[in-house]
């Protein structure tokens, strides 16, 4: 990969993909960093579903859990409770909305709101305050997602490393005293509770943390994708013709915020033509099958109405698919319909800067812009559309 493809990946990370992803006659091409990426809809399809790549433990995890079926226990522990604490998560979200400013800055806004609607759930309140503040510092910091930019990192770098040392004391202190019987606190007794002794307090909090990202982080960012899309799509004057649940399904098919995923090959292999070596990654891009234009109509364009049309569904994958599909699916689509429809509510927004190009880091998330949001008096009804 030149230096001029990189400089051109930067600026255009999803038109660069699409447009090698045209080019290459047997479906699979090289992404700058070497990995392959699969743009054939039919053959990235296969490469997560097919037990073949989907052996063994999820790449999610890692090897922080020590088998599938402790991964595929903790995953449903974690979304059972997500969903028990759902009531919560809409007040609080509410509350938050009520209290911010006229003008916000985004994304970030959209990871503090939903921090503020789950630090509860994340970390009771009477639990360590020096794990509580560190963990809001991460949020505001933007420590989540890995930011785009060498001097943000750097700043990010600097204020990490008191993050995962909390989170360790806390483990190892719970451990200590015992959990208590009856409902968990909040995600750290669940966590603690759920695996296995074995499991040592470090990696016990690099699993809080990869939680902590997935609720908050991956959340947040998707509820900024979908103000900046339908902000950008509607007529400022009027409050928008579409449910919540349209436009957040929208938005994650237009700019899914997992952009790619990958799967290691098992075992030296020829896939479409391509020998592979064991050990080699496979990425598969929502993103691209996501506008594949073959399946679906006018994938271009944002248009939270084909949610309603039958018949306009092509590949739809935000949460993957397949054995590993996220476990969380569910529970992150009604906290992303949640946060957009309490933000719409009875309020007009718009924005001002704003790209439909993102940041590609770890993630595919929305560059800088400012929401404006004016309260109506006329009371308008939470909107959220289907479930
Ligand atoms: C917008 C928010 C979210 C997005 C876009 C998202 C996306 C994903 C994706 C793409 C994967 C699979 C990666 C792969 O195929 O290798 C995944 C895995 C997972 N996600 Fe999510 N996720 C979100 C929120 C959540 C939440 C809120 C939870 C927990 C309540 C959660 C729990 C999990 C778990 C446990 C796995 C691993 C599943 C397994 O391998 O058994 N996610 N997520």
């Amino acid at each position: 990969m030149s230096m001029v493809e990189m400089l051109r990946f930067r600026r255009d990370p999803l038109g660069f993909v699409e447009e090698f992803s045209r080019r290459s006659p047997s479906g699979v091409f090289r992404l700058p960093w070497g990995a392959w990426c699969v743009g054939d809809s039919e053959l990235a399809l296969a490469v997560l579903r097919d037990p073949a790549f989907n052996k063994g433990m999820a790449p999610f995890f890692g090897d922080l859990l020590p088998s599938r079926s402790a991964q595929v226990d903790f995953g449903h522990a974690v979304r059972n409770l997500v969903r028990a604490r759902m009531p919560e998560y809409r007040d609080n979200m509410a509350r938050a909305v009520a209290e911010m400013p006229a003008v916000s800055r985004w994304p970030a806004t959209g990871t503090v709101l939903v921090y503020r609607s789950t630090a509860d759930l994340l970390l009771y309140p009477h639990a360590s305050p020096t794990l509580r503040s560190s963990m809001e510092q991460a949020v505001r910091v933007g420590t989540l997602i890995r930011a785009p930019h060498m001097w943000q990192r750097a700043r990010v770098e600097m204020r990490r490393p008191k993050l995962k040392p909390a989170v360790i004391e806390e483990v190892t202190a719970r451990r200590k005293e015992g959990i208590p019987a009856g409902e968990p606190r909040d995600l750290l007794d669940l966590l603690i509770r759920a695996c296995p002794d074995e499991i040592t307090s470090d990696a016990l909090a690099d699993l809080y943390l990869l939680m902590f990202l997935s609720i908050v982080g991956t959340v947040g960012h998707s509820v900024a994708w979908s103000l900046l899309l339908a902000c950008l799509h509607s007529t400022p004057d009027s409050s928008w013709p579409w449910p919540a649940d349209w436009i957040v399904r929208e938005a994650a098919r237009h700019r899914p915020v997992v952009w790619m995923v990958g799967r290691s090959v098992p075992r030296p292999t020829e896939f479409a033509g391509v020998p592979f070596q064991r050990g080699a990654i496979l990425s598969v891009s929502p993103y691209l099958l996501h506008h594949d234009e073959d399946r679906w109509t006018l994938p271009g364009l944002f248009r939270p109405a084909r949610w309603a049309e039958p018949g306009e569904h092509g590949p739809y994958l935000p949460f993957s698919t397949g054995p590993f599909t996220c476990a969380g699916a569910a529970v992150a689509q009604a906290m992303i319909t949640d946060a957009v429809a309490a933000l719409a509510n009875r309020a007009r927004l718009t924005v001002t800067g704003g790209d439909l190009r993102p940041f590609v880091t770890n993630a595919a998330i929305c560059r800088p812009f400012a929401l404006h949001r004016t309260t109506t008096t006329r009371w308008r009804p939470a909107h959220k559309g289907r479930r």
